[in-house]
């Protein structure tokens, strides 16, 4: 079989054997009625982990998000979130569809908002403008290349919206825990509602988790039932999340550092792009370079599969799959690259 290292996306990792094992074994209910134990527990674990009072399990965190949408804005209301945030430029245009809210979008190309960015947008209210309904920040941020949220910056944030709702996309917000050292709680203190996905690099085969208050997460279970994601037995899928959370956020340093390896050998392989590798923090790789699309074409001819989040921005991403070897493959790939023109 010819070799293939697979960067595609965190996404792509498969269920480990303690999650096959504990998915066989739960107890389950009929979540629709509250009653399966494991999702209570995962539920109950999360919400410990984010320092909220509930939480509830979905099926995606594209789920999660527009759930918080819909529970933090009414229909018509500004939402302020960055350029390229996965709920703004990767969700299908599901935010106007299903929760009714425009976007007024600030530059994130650091991963990171701007205060005065978001501010002007709220000061313009004012001046007839639509009503801010909530702000929504991504950590870490996918599109700017995994780059994790500065708590302090978070707080500021929170602190100049004052009462504004504000969402956290933590899809891989455990990412940005092991790359910091901040807390998932204190990551999520400023946030109204946090959502989390168990199903990227913590391996689990499906399902986020939102948490936020009581009242909130209430709301939520009606929004989870209109949109279709009430689940039942769902302590099966469940019971891996639990195993994820429990055992598979500290080995997230080893993806990171793949990552880091990675960055410097495309930094060195395309200086023309620009790319600081200093600037790979967790376990995404990505850099603009007018030939994007055929760098990722010519290195799936060589092994190594990869993607574009954009026409001209190339994005390689590493996961539990991803060896010391594959590593040391990538940079066989990458020797005497020249990319083809179309
Ligand atoms: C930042 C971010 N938010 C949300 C999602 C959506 O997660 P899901 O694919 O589980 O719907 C993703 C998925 O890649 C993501 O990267």
């Amino acid at each position: 079989m010819t070799r293939r290292v697979d960067l595609r996306s965190d996404t792509l990792t498969q269920p480990t054997a303690a999650m096959r094992e504990a998915m066989a074994a739960a107890p389950v209910g009929d979540d629709g009625y509250g009653e399966d134990p494991t999702v209570n527990a995962l539920e109950a674990r999360f919400a410990q982990f984010v320092g909220k009072d509930a939480a509830m399990f979905v099926p995606s965190g594209v789920m999660a998000n527009q759930i918080a949408l819909r529970i933090l804005a009414a229909p018509g209301d500004l939402l302020v979130a960055g350029r390229t945030q996965h709920l703004v430029g990767f969700e299908m245009g599901a935010a106007a569809r299903n929760a009714g809210v425009q976007f007024a979008t600030v530059d994130d190309r650091r991963g990171t908002l701007t205060l005065s960015d978001v501010l002007e947008v709220i000061d313009a209210e004012d001046d007839h403008q639509p009503h801010v309904g909530a702000v929504a920040v991504e950590n870490t941020h996918m599109f700017a290349g995994g780059v994790p949220w500065d708590v302090e910056d978070l707080r500021r944030l929170r602190a100049a919206i004052g009462e504004r709702p504000l969402h956290l996309d933590g899809a891989r917000l455990f990412n940005a825990v092991v790359a910091t050292g901040t807390s998932a709680s204190d990551f999520a203190e400023p946030a109204t509602t946090v959502m989390a996905c168990l199903s990227k690099g913590l391996c689990a085969p499906v399902g986020s988790l939102l948490a936020a208050s009581a009242p909130l997460i209430d709301r939520a279970r009606i929004e989870r039932k209109r949109l279709g994601g009430t689940m039942r037995q769902a302590g099966i899928l469940a019971a891996a999340g639990l195993v994820a959370l429990d055992t598979m956020v500290d080995r997230l340093q080893e993806d990171h550092d793949h990552a880091q390896q990675l960055a410097e050998m495309f930094a060195a392989a395309f200086p023309e792009s620009g790319y600081d590798p200093d600037s790979c923090r967790t376990n995404i790789v990505a850099f603009n370079h007018p030939q994007a699309r055929q760098i990722v074409e010519e290195l799936a001819n060589r092994g190594v599969e990869g993607s574009t989040v954009a026409p001209t921005r190339a994005r390689f991403v590493t996961h539990v799959g991803v060896s010391d070897d594959d590593v040391d493959f990538v940079a066989g790939a990458l020797s005497h690259f020249v990319p083809v023109t179309h």
